[in-house]
């Protein structure tokens, strides 16, 4: 059974006070245990104000690198690229952040396989893995569509895959990179970001739910064996 806590902020600036004190004390840690970290930081908006907050942090940046959970297939510098918005907000002076989609792939599922490999070549597994949750239950780029049973139950070496949303999100309607399920529960340190009543119920029900669940985050998180940290502010 997956150990779930659940950690309530009374507010935004409280949530991202946490996540960035969390995210820094697990890359201390990596750090003093294995001389670097690698960290998948999600994207979306929610943890964004916790980025800002982590970028001020007196770490050996150096020794740290960065990944996004999933990427939108779209050129570096398009407003809808999480690793642009990455670099926007959270520019430690040093640190290596590492785009996942190579520059010219002839389809999704050849950039999927280009970010599996780029994974790979990172000191794995994952140091921490932080998700936010979509009001559709998604996280990453698990998303329902033909990829969702790739994404959850391909290969246990997969750590990475291309995904075509169906339907396509509004606010972002491209293919992504994402991790799989696999490249996410076998992080050392998994948390979840997440604001509101909507998607606390959400992820409740999935959780409940398990690996029968509709919504990705229910099937991503069954029969994990880490603790998972879910910071939440209503
Ligand atoms: C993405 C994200 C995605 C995000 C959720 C929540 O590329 O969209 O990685 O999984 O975490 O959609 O986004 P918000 O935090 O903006 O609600």
């Amino acid at each position: 059974m997956t150990e779930i806590e659940w950690w309530e902020y009374d507010d935004a600036d409280e949530l991202a006070e946490a996540i960035a004190g969390d995210v820094q004390f697990v890359i201390e840690s990596a750090i003093d245990a294995r001389g670097s970290a690698v960290i998948a930081l999600a994207g979306g908006k929610t943890p964004l104000p916790a980025y800002e907050k982590l970028a001020k942090a007196k770490l050996d940046w150096k020794r740290v690198t960065i990944v996004p959970t999933d990427e939108r297939i779209v050129p570096l510098g398009d407003p809808l690229s999480n690793v642009t918005a990455l670099g926007r907000t959270f520019i430690p002076k040093g640190a290596r952040v590492i785009p996942v989609v190579p520059k010219a792939v002839p389809d999704y599922k050849a950039a999927g396989r280009s970010a599996d490999a780029l994974l790979g070549d990172l000191h794995w597994p994952l140091d921490l893995c932080l998700l936010g949750v979509g009001g559709d239950g998604h996280t990453a780029s698990i998303f329902p569509g033909p990829d969702l049973d790739e994404a959850l139950n391909g290969p246990k070496e997969r750590r990475a895959l291309g995904v075509m949303p169906d339907p396509l999100p509004p606010e972002a309607p491209v293919a992504r990179v994402s991790l799989s399920r696999q490249g996410i529960v076998t992080a050392r340190a998994l948390m979840i970001a997440v604001t509101g009543k909507e998607k606390r119920k959400v992820i409740e029900d999935a959780i409940k739910e398990g690996a029968g669940s509709p919504y990705p985050i229910g099937r991503v998180l069954a029969e994990v064996e880490l603790p998972v940290d879910i910071h939440w502010a209503a």
